[in-house]
């Protein structure tokens, strides 16, 4: 999170507001204050702001401003401190309640608004969506309903970053911008609006090699789709050099998982000590548990002797069908299927089992099906066998190990949540 950086966070009543801002900031170094703009005026909002105050550690320094949180703001105009303002409908409704008109409030919300952004500090702004349900009965309530939806628009469009809650679920509504000091301009007409981005983000950081699987059955239609999109991946020359051998003969699974068995005893055996008996305790496959199983060949032959761009890179038909094994990866992600990539295997072995020709190379022997619920991490992460390496350790500039020159990666914010 950068200085200067303005989040506002909405969503309606218990859908996880606070405690969204709470875990996003939890590792900020400097000083953290609450500015409250609530008011303990009956005994049930006294309950909810002790519950609040509650749930928030010793780190913070809670300021009441129920009337003019901007006078904070004003005050410390110059600090490297965390502001989360929680929250701004109350803070509407307590200026309703003093008698201000509309306009006077709009135009204090604009006060508010500029004394956050001329304020060094990141700042997080609490609201709800008040404007989604019926129509208030009463005048004043819908007074305030139309004026939180007009502060909102306020808060939204001069603040970097927009969030909103549903269910407890953080959905981005308006991202941070990137931060980038070039002369690159950043608007872009061909992105995919912003939920539709969020997706394909979404596939590829919630994908996981699985290898738990539920008996249910993969729809064939499902199934259709994955393959479909698989084979909608680049190829060297446009060679498509793959095929999809689909098996739920669990006799022909039972003689693949004898063959994962050998294999895995004889890698088992490149270990020793410690590390040994980790591999021995890993689950490394879902042969017979997943419903279905696919092998994605590369046939080398599949235009002729001369294709273009492999002429130079023969083993792009290999390459080429890894991307096809990512596109049936990620489209299983979206549909909700688990996939567990099993590479422990005799390849010759294997292609007496399926009968695949001597000129064919199995690249992937994959596990599909459903599961209870996606690992939140690599299991092998989990279990102490690897992990993720730094992003900024591999990115080099220029040539190998070249430090960055006047163009440096903006490499994204780690979210809080690990993948
Ligand atoms: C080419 C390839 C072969 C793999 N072979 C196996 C395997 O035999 N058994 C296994 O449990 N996982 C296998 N995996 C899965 C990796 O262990 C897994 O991708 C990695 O630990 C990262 O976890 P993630 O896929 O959940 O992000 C393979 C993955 C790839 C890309």
């Amino acid at each position: 999170m950068t200085r200067n950086h303005s989040l506002l966070v909405t969503g309606g009543c218990r859908s996880g507001k606070s405690r969204y801002v709470l875990s996003r900031f939890h590792n900020f170094s400097g000083n953290k204050f609450l500015l409250a703009t609530c008011e303990a005026l009956d005994e049930e909002m006294a309950a909810r702001i002790e519950k609040h105050r509650q749930e928030r550690d010793d780190s913070w320094t809670t300021v009441e401003e129920p009337l003019d949180p901007a006078r904070f703001f004003r005050q410390n105009p110059e600090s490297t401190d965390l502001v989360v303002l929680d929250c701004l409908t109350l803070w509407l409704s307590n200026l309703l309640m003093h008698g201000m008109n509309e306009t006077s409030i709009l135009e204090r919300a604009d006060g508010l608004i500029a004394a956050i952004k001329s304020s060094n500090r990141t700042t997080a702004v609490v609201t709800n969506e008040v404007g989604s349900g019926i129509v208030p009965d009463n005048a004043l309530s819908r007074a305030f309903r139309d004026l939180a939806g007009k502060v909102n628009q306020q808060f939204a469009a001069a603040f970097d970053e927009v969030v909103m809650m549903v269910s407890g679920i953080a959905l981005p509504v308006k991202h941070p911008p990137v931060p980038f000091t070039g002369s690159l301009s950043l608007k872009n007409p061909n992105e995919f609006p912003e939920m539709e981005k969020k997706g394909v983000y979404d596939a590829i950081y919630y994908r996981r090699d699985m290898r738990h699987f539920l008996p249910d059955p993969v729809h064939p239609e499902t199934l259709g789709r994955i393959l479909d999109a698989a084979h909608h991946a680049g190829s060297v020359g446009f060679m498509q050099p793959w095929n999809f051998i689909v098996i739920d003969d669990p006799e022909i699974k039972q003689r693949v998982h004898e063959n994962f068995k050998q294999a895995n005893e004889q890698a088992a055996q490149k270990y020793s000590g410690e590390k040994k008996e980790l591999y021995s305790s890993l689950k490394l496959q879902g042969i017979l548990d997943a419903p279905l199983n696919i092998c994605i060949t590369c046939d080398s032959s599949r235009m002729g002797p001369n294709v273009l761009g492999r002429d130079t890179m023969p083993e792009t038909d290999l390459f080429s069908t890894s991307c096809a094994v990512q596109n049936l990866w990620l489209s299983a992600r979206a549909e909700g299927l688990a996939v567990g990539w099993v590479s422990i295997l005799d390849v010759e072995n294997l292609k007496t089992t399926l009968q695949i020709p001597e000129n064919l190379h199995p690249v992937a022997y994959l596990c599909i099906g459903h599961c209870e619920s996606f690992y939140r991490e690599p299991m092998l992460q989990n279990k102490g066998w690897a992990s993720r390496l730094p992003l900024k350790d591999l990115v080099f500039y220029n040539r190998w190990k070249g430090p960055p020159g006047d163009y440096r990666v903006a490499l994204p914010r780690k979210p809080e949540e690990s993948h």
